[in-house]
């Protein structure tokens, strides 16, 4: 299960990114917002990322402007790794390296072409399990 979130800046993206997820067949669940009238994004990166340090979701998606404000909110809440990313080459080794937990994108830096990549990339892409990553990530906390 996937949860996703967005403010104002992703609400647009944010339905394509459902609408790829449902074609795709990938459950996932919508914590808002549900419209695109202004509203405060670290409320919905909170609601993702405690869907998945709770162990509801195994990923998140996140969406606003940037990215940047999400990433950073998100990561506040204990046991999140979320990672703004706009290139490929970032969403998999993110997974591959820091077994990255959400991927936040920015709506207004991206095509909805190049977003639907980077979530592809994301979900499907692995953790390493490589020894050298698990004790990096270790060391975060
Ligand atoms: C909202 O205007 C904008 O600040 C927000 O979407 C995001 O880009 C913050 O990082």
């Amino acid at each position: 299960m996937i949860a996703i979130g967005c403010d104002h800046g992703g609400y647009e993206l944010k339905k394509e990114i459902m609408k790829h997820l449902t074609e795709r067949g990938i459950p996932f669940k919508d914590m808002g917002c549900d419209s695109a009238a202004s509203c405060d994004y670290p409320v919905y990166a909170k609601a993702v990322a405690e869907e998945v340090s709770g162990g509801d979701c195994e990923l998140g998606i996140l969406i606003c402007g940037t990215g940047i404000g999400m990433s950073m909110a998100a990561n506040k809440v204990d046991g999140i790794r979320a990672a703004a990313c706009s290139d490929c080459f970032s969403a998999k080794a993110t997974k591959e390296h820091n077994n990255a937990n959400i991927l936040c994108l920015g709506a207004r830096t991206l095509g909805a072409g190049l977003a639907l990549m980077l979530v592809d990339t994301f979900i499907d892409t692995p953790f390493s399990e490589d020894e050298r990553h698990i004790r990096r990530i270790s060391m975060f906390s």
